[in-house]
């Protein structure tokens, strides 16, 4: 399809030594649960996750405990709902797809989990997409129950416009600005999608560390031995 320029955000994550800034992994995750949760589901997490952005134990366990998840069978064979816990994956939104399409005008809010890694310009993606709606240049046709957004491929979009300013009450006092939402949920949804990111960077900076280290001792043996031979 077409190409579209993003906006290039300027993410904590992104450069050799970037990791995520844990406040706006923790805004992103309240975003996400504020708002994008109503309809995605991101079932590869679970509540316990959320103690690595920075959550701890007990804020997590509140948190689980707001959702009803179903359980069971019991011993009488009955499937019963039970406030989640750590172990338990996000409360999913909807039972399956069939029922997402119903209410969604028969589009299908796909699973967050890993959208990050299957959409072409990853975060800087989901930030544009959330802070694109505008209305529809002239004489562009669209069609009923659909939406205008900028960067959607084609433009056609059935998700509306999510975020408007102050949607959420940040919990750090953070000004709920469109871009700041945008930024933020874009960054937990990068975590998500490469949580273990931070690690692989470290990794990769050590060895670089220790190929300098190594290079030098060898430089300095090869001189020593050499030295006589003139
Ligand atoms: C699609 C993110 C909230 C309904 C999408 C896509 C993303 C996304 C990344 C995929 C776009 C693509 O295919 O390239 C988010 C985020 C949200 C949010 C981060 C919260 C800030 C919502 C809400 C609803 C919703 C609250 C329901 C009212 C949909 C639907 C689609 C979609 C129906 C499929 C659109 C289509 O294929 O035309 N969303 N979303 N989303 N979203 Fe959301």
């Amino acid at each position: 399809g077409e190409a579209i320029a993003l906006p290039d955000t300027r993410f904590s994550f992104e450069g050799l030594f970037g990791t995520f800034d844990r406040g706006s992994l923790q805004r992103g995750f309240q975003v996400y649960k504020e708002v994008c949760s109503a309809c995605h589901a991101m079932k590869q997490l679970s509540y316990r996750n959320l103690l690595e952005i920075g959550l701890t134990e007990e804020q997590a366990r509140n948190i689980a405990a707001q959702f009803q998840v179903v359980d069971g069978p019991n011993d009488q064979g009955e499937m019963f709902e039970r406030p989640a816990r750590l172990s338990d994956r996000f409360r999913r939104p909807f039972a399956n797809e069939q029922a997402a399409r119903a209410a969604n005008n028969g589009a299908y809010p796909p699973d967050l989990s890993v959208i990050v890694k299957a959409r072409a310009g990853g975060a800087d993606y989901i930030h544009a997409l959330l802070i694109g709606y505008t209305e529809p240049p002239a004489g562009f046709n669209l069609m009923d129950g659909m939406n205008y957004n900028a960067y959607f491929p084609g433009h056609q979009i059935a998700m509306p416009n999510v975020l408007n300013p102050g949607q959420v009450e940040f919990a750090d006092r953070t000004e709920a600005t469109v871009d700041q939402m945008a930024t933020d949920v874009a960054t937990f949804l990068a975590w998500a999608a490469e949580p273990e990111l931070e690690q692989r960077r470290q990794m990769g900076v050590r060895i670089i560390l220790f190929l300098i280290v190594l290079g030098g001792l060898t430089y300095a043996v090869k001189r020593k031995i050499w030295a006589d031979v003139k």
